[in-house]
């Protein structure tokens, strides 16, 4: 039930520091600091993992994509299942293949999971519903322990999903001999800290409603980032199309000067992701870009990264973290902005207009 909440996603926003924090439990050791590596799969002998995926589910593997490489350097291929299915990409037998998905029943993913299997891959899921057939057909399943979502539009889920990932690259990295015990132990600190930094970042509420006031008056939103933050960007604009019907998309950083900043001007509101990082000054160089052609800027980042932008551009402040957790931490203003623009809007949160919760048909 939605308790003391006005739509479910609401309340399954509120839920993410508990949900991530069981998800987060059930794949760390954290008594030991060490993530937990799912029995059957042999991240040593494997030289690619193969990510597929639809829509949130998918912007949760290409942040995957940034953290196994790093940490367990890994070459990742990842593609939209739709896509993969018929791209015929030479797959290797006893090669990994891993599929995200909320339901476990969306059609296209199945299909890519079934597909991976007739070519003699392994298959490890990353699902919410742990009877569905995704998780049937698998080889290992990695539950996100989300608890169901009923939101048509992909919250915790996602969150749950990004913790999951984290925590598996973490131990493929241990596997592989990349991290040492002193940088799994920290990582998975890291890891433990995170739900009490996305409570923190949950009492962003207020300001986001009022900032959500003005984004219901636009008829387009960019939305940027660098890095991990980009994938993050993308799961923003998308989120905004989905209930508030205002058009978005969501663009790597660099890519600004490439095309889209042809878009800008004094009513194109540019909301940028921006974690004060090694990326930051040439996130800030594009939001002057932005900003000298009337574009509103919202930037979202730490206590540092407002220190230095110093006022330049309306800023909601999340708290500083381990780079290695910001997607979870940012995806949560992303989600507050859509809810209450769409709330401002009048339109139908949980049930928005021609989706649905599980996508069964291609
Ligand atoms: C977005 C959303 C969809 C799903 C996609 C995959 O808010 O909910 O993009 O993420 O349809 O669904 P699952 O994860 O069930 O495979």
């Amino acid at each position: 039930e939605k308790g003391n909440y006005r739509h479910f996603m609401a309340k399954e926003i509120a839920e993410q520091p508990d949900v991530v924090g069981h998800t987060l439990a059930h794949h760390l050791d954290m008594a030991k600091g060490r993530a937990r590596i799912p029995e059957g799969i042999d991240f040593k002998k494997l030289d690619r993992i193969a990510f597929s995926a639809c829509g949130t589910a998918y912007y949760a593997g290409l942040v995957a994509r940034y953290w196994f490489e790093k940490l367990a350097r890994i070459p990742v291929d990842i593609d939209i299942a739709s896509e993969f299915r018929y791209r015929e990409p030479p797959l290797k037998p006893g090669g990994l293949a891993i599929l995200i998905s909320q339901s476990g029943e969306t059609a296209d993913t199945l299909a890519t999971l079934r597909h991976c299997k007739e070519q003699g891959m392994q298959i490890a899921s990353v699902v919410n519903v742990t009877s569905s057939t995704i998780a049937r057909e698998s080889d290992a399943i990695l539950p996100t322990l989300g608890g169901p979502e009923i939101g048509v539009a992909s919250t915790k889920a996602f969150t749950c999903q990004l913790a999951t990932l984290a925590a598996l690259a973490v131990a493929a990295g241990k596997a592989r001999g990349v991290l040492s015990d002193d940088d799994e132990q920290r990582l998975v600190a890291s890891l433990v800290e995170l739900p009490r930094l996305m409570a923190e970042t949950l009492k962003l509420e207020p300001q986001i409603e009022r900032i959500a006031k003005d984004l219901a008056k636009a008829q387009d939103a960019l939305y940027l980032g660098r890095g991990t933050s980009f994938p993050i960007a993308m799961e923003g604009a998308l989120k905004l199309k989905e209930i508030s019907y205002i058009h978005a998309e969501g663009y790597a950083a660099g890519e600004l000067k490439h095309g889209p900043i042809a878009l800008v001007d004094e009513k194109m509101p540019v909301v940028v992701l921006a974690p004060y990082d090694t990326l930051f000054e040439k996130t800030v160089s594009n939001m002057q870009e932005v900003a000298a052609r009337g574009g509103k800027v919202l930037l979202v980042t730490d206590p540092d990264g407002a220190k230095e932008a110093a006022g330049e551009f309306e800023t909601l402040i999340v708290p500083k973290s381990y780079a290695f957790v910001t997607p979870m931490i940012y995806a949560i203003p992303m989600q507050l902005l859509a809810y209450h623009t769409a709330v401002f809007m009048g339109t139908d949160v949980d049930q928005p207009r021609n989706l649905a919760k599980s996508v069964t048909v291609e």
